[in-house]
């Protein structure tokens, strides 16, 4: 199977999508015959070249990271410019992956009907959604990341034996659906931390202060 992959993150250069799409990859291709081609889609020009890539592809993955439990502004203008193929995609496989900061599936679930709903909408057959939180760092620390990885590398490579997204396998990939209740207040505990050691130090290596940062220029 010949699959083409788009990875939109607008980040140039290293993005955390791009590290979960190499692993996925190295799954896939484990099975004779199989290559992916990575398309980087992160401009204006590359939105309008994807369009005929997705069109000419046998099958396809649009990979990205949620942006306010939706997508970033490139992904929709993808989406845009395939307008012309709705209906007319004749059963091409398509599927998706999201990852994103927050922990819980539950933050992409709206998002992925939507998804499904463009690929229906196309006449695509849908593949389903590869949903994966916790994804913030994986350009960071790939060693603290592991069981992540090894995740996507583990679906690449029985998407690349069977052609088929497995429910199960993508369900316990994106767990948990929603963070048990005594999670909440190592949540709290947490996200403070964060704050102070990883917001604060991004902040300062910028010259801002912690009360710039709650400036609110169109407030008044
Ligand atoms: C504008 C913006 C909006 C974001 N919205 C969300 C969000 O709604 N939920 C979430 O968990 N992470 C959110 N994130 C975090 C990204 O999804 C996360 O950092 C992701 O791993 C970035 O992937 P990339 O490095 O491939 O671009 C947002 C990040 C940005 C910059």
């Amino acid at each position: 199977m010949k699959l083409s992959i788009f990875n939109g993150s607008p980040k140039p250069g290293v993005n955390n999508t791009a590290v979960l799409l190499e692993r996925f990859i190295e799954g896939f291709e484990v099975t004779e015959g199989n290559k992916a081609q990575m398309i980087r889609m992160n401009h204006e020009q590359a939105y309008k070249e994807a369009a005929l890539s997705f069109e000419a592809a046998e099958a396809v993955l649009i990979a990205f990271p949620l942006y306010s439990y939706a997508m970033p502004a490139g992904i929709k203008t993808f989406f845009e410019q395939l307008e012309p193929l709705l209906g007319k995609c004749n059963g091409k496989k398509v599927g998706f992956l999201v990852q994103y900061g927050f922990i819980e599936a539950v933050h992409a679930r709206a998002l992925e009907k939507y998804l499904e709903y463009i690929a229906k909408a196309l006449d695509c057959d849908y593949m389903g959604t590869i949903i994966k939180g916790g994804c913030d760092g994986l350009t960071k620390s790939k060693r603290g990341a592991k069981k992540t990885l090894t995740g996507a590398y583990e679906i690449g490579k029985k998407f690349g034996e069977t052609k088929v997204l497995d429910k199960q396998q993508l369900d316990d990939y994106s767990a948990p659906e929603i963070q048990k209740q005594q999670n909440v207040l190592v949540m709290k505990v947490l996200i403070k931390i964060i704050n102070k050691v990883y917001w604060e130090k991004s902040l300062k290596k910028n010259g801002i202060s912690v009360e710039e940062s709650f400036a609110k220029p169109y407030g008044n």
